[in-house]
C-alpha cells in the first residue's frame, strides 16, 4: 500500500493545502462562514479498510484524501447549499453521496458526504467531503456518534432502542433544570433520571 501510494504520500501536505485553499475560497466567495479541515488516511487505516471492503487495490478507496467543512450556522439548509456549490463547481461521484442529515444514522450522526473529482489538477484521486453544521460536528465528535463509539458499535451494528431514546433525550437537554439530573441505564437496561449527585447506593435503595 505504501509503495502504491508513495507518490501521493510524499505530496500529501501540499495537495491537502491546495484543496483546502480551493474549497475555502469557494465558500468565502459565497459568504459562508466555514472551517475546512483535511487529512490523508494513515497507512494502517488504509490497510484495514482495504481488507474490510474487500477492495482489490488501495487506489479504489475514495477517502484517501478527506475533507470536512464545518459551517458556522444553525441552518441545516446551508449544508445543502454548500453541497450544491461543490457539485456545480466540481465533478461529483454519484455513488459516494450520502445524506445523513435528512436521514441521520441510528446513533444520531448527521452530515452530508460526497465524493468529488478534479478539485485540483494535481490530484487524480477523488476526495471525500463531509459537510455539517457546528452542532452536528460537536455531536459527531463528542456525542453518542463520537468516533470511538461509532467505530466500536459498527462491529455489531447495535444501538438499542433505549440508547436511541437516551440520545434523543440528550439532544433535547437544554433547560437549566435538566443539568441538575443524572440520566443513566440500570443493569437491565431501563432508563432512569435522578438528582445530580445520586450514587449507585441511592439508586439501589
Ligand atoms: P467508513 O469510512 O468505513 O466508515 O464507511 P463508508 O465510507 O462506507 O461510509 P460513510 O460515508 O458512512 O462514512 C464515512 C466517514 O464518515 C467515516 O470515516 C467518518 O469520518 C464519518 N462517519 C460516518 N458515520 C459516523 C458516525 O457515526 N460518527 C462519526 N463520528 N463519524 C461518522
Ligand atoms: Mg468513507
Amino acid at each position: 500500500i505504501d509503495r502504491l501510494l508513495k507518490h501521493y504520500k510524499s505530496k500529501a501536505q501540499k495537495l491537502i493545502h491546495q484543496v483546502l485553499k480551493t474549497l475555502a475560497l469557494l465558500l468565502e466567495k459565497e459568504k459562508y462562514d466555514a472551517e475546512v479541515k483535511g487529512r490523508y488516511k494513515s497507512l494502517y487505516s488504509l490497510y484495514r479498510k482495504v481488507q474490510k471492503k474487500g477492495k482489490k487495490s488501495v487506489l479504489n478507496l475514495n477517502d484517501i484524501f478527506a475533507f470536512r467543512v464545518i459551517l458556522n450556522t444553525s441552518r441545516p439548509e446551508d449544508c445543502f447549499e454548500a453541497l450544491n456549490l461543490f457539485h456545480d463547481r466540481f465533478t461529483p461521484i454519484a455513488d459516494l453521496f450520502k445524506d445523513y442529515i435528512t436521514i441521520p444514522k441510528i446513533n444520531g450522526y448527521q452530515s452530508l458526504h460526497t465524493g468529488l473529482k478534479q478539485v485540483i489538477p494535481d490530484l487524480d484521486l477523488p476526495i471525500e467531503v463531509q459537510i455539517r453544521t457546528k452542532f452536528m460536528n460537536d455531536f459527531a465528535e463528542h456525542g453518542l456518534a463520537a468516533h470511538w463509539l461509532y467505530a466500536h458499535d459498527k462491529e455489531t451494528k447495535l444501538v438499542t432502542e433505549k440508547e436511541a431514546k437516551l440520545l434523543h433525550h440528550f439532544s433535547d437537554l437544554s433547560s437549566e433544570q435538566e443539568r441538575h439530573h443524572v440520566i443513566f441505564f440500570s443493569y437491565v437496561g431501563d432508563l432512569f433520571k435522578m438528582e445530580k449527585g445520586t450514587s449507585v447506593l441511592s439508586f439501589a435503595t
